[in-house]
């Protein structure tokens, strides 16, 4: 197939022309920090039309395309403020009309940004273009400012299952990334090990919230025993004392589990942050790194390309130092597991006063037994649980090593 192919519609229409570009083509800019284009590689020339002088020194905005809701806009640039890289699928224009689909990521570079696209194929993309149509009619409907437009994306993202643009962003280029196929033979090894830790994070997550459940399950527990001595009067004294141990025993160890649960800040969540993030930084390096290996070797010295050479390098290095930290994250959870396998110990023991009070109880049916036995279960599941996190936890230190 040629590198790169047009699509006309039937009614030839030259708005309705795509520009479709080869798989391992990679198109990329850099700008200023204002976006006003410094360098554009040869695909950027062949696949939009418009000559290397007509780019340099204009702004992005002359590719612009109407169909684009100004709300992508908008988040793009707020994230690129925050330091930040933005990745996201495109409609640009060519200079004669047409039009062609790329999944741009942006960067921050030293002097301004640099940006490289590839061809989207995924479901994802499919899904964006209805997004961005569903977008553009109220952004038209309703009159919406960038910034209420940027809102009302990052809330249908939200719909979409992605809690924030940066958590769209690597799973887009993610999926496209695999979906591309071309994986460089050095870096191969590493992309398999970035995606088997993600894989034991999200089964430790799914442990985590086992426990967590856990916890629910057994919060009304305490409750019961309370009302249990009350409705004994004399009899269940001993048990209103317990069963306060118990609650107190319960929430100091819900309090640690909180340490490696906690949506901000747990150990979970930046570990999976450490390995999406260096896994994001190390596919971007690798598009760069493709782009300067085409670039012409009587171009070799020029701006653009020791750009692309640079900022390879310094991504791949942000995505070594990413994943080291889910190594040294790894080590103390093992500690975290041990703490509180020595506190379910602690809720066994006053597990045991309730049975002893229940054998004492013996001719009351009082539901007493129900209670012990649903604590037994939580005690047994959450101990299997945290074995085997601590079993993972090591596991990810084990690989992160390797990496
Ligand atoms: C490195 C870089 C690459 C960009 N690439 C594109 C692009 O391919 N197409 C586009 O329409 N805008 C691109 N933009 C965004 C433009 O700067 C601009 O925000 C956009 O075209 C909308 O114009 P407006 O912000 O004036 O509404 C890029 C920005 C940067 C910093």
């Amino acid at each position: 197939m040629n590198a790169m192919t047009k699509i006309s519609s039937a009614s030839a229409d030259s708005s309705a022309t795509e520009v479709r570009f080869a798989n391992e083509s990679i198109i990329t800019s850099a700008t200023d920090p204002r976006g006003v284009i410094q360098f554009a590689n040869e695909k950027f020339v062949e696949v939009g039309g418009y000559s290397l002088e007509e780019l340099v020194n204009a702004p992005h905005k002359i590719m612009r395309h109407p169909d684009m809701p100004k709300g992508v806009f908008y988040l793009m640039w707020e994230c690129l403020k925050s330091g930040m890289p933005v990745c996201t699928y495109v409609k640009n224009k060519t200079k004669s009309g047409g039009y062609y689909w790329v999944l741009a990521v942006v960067t921050q570079t030293e002097n301004g940004f640099l940006s490289a696209r590839i061809r989207p194929s995924t479901e994802l993309f499919e899904t964006t273009k209805e997004i961005y149509a569903t977008l553009l009619d109220e952004e038209k409907r309703e009159n919406l400012t960038a910034e209420q437009c940027g809102a009302r994306l990052l809330e249908m993202l939200k719909d979409a299952g992605y809690p924030s643009l940066e958590a769209y962003g690597i799973e887009a280029l993610d999926l496209e990334f695999k979906a591309r196929g071309i994986i460089a033979p050095d870096l191969s090894s590493s992309f398999l090990l970035m995606d088997e830790l993600a894989e034991i994070i999200s089964d430790m997550q799914d442990l985590v919230n086992s426990i967590e459940q856990g916890f629910e399950r057994v919060r009304g527990e305490p409750v019961n025993l309370r009302i249990l001595a009350g409705r004994l009067e004399g009899a269940g004294a001993a048990l209103g004392t317990i069963s306060q141990n118990y609650d107190a025993m319960a929430k100091e160890m819900h309090s640690l589990v909180g340490r490696l649960h906690d949506p901000e800040n747990g150990s979970l969540v930046q570990m999976y942050s450490a390995v999406s993030q260096g896994r994001w930084s190390m596919q971007i390096a690798q598009l760069l790194n493709e782009a300067h290996s085409n670039v012409a070797p009587d171009d070799a010295a020029t701006d653009g390309a020791v750009l692309l050479k640079e900022h390879h390098e310094r991504l791949h290095q942000r995505s070594r130092a990413r994943l080291i930290e889910i190594s040294s994250i790894g080590k103390s959870i093992p500690d975290i597991c041990r703490s509180l396998r020595r506190r379910i110990n602690g809720l066994d023991v006053v597990k045991l006063l309730c049975k002893v009070e229940s054998g004492r109880m013996r001719d009351v049916d009082s539901g007493l037994d129900g209670i012990i036995a649903r604590l037994e279960n939580f005690h047994d599941n959450t101990d299997r649980h945290l074995a085997d996190l601590s079993a993972k936890a090591s596991q990810v230190t084990q690989k992160g090593s390797a990496l």
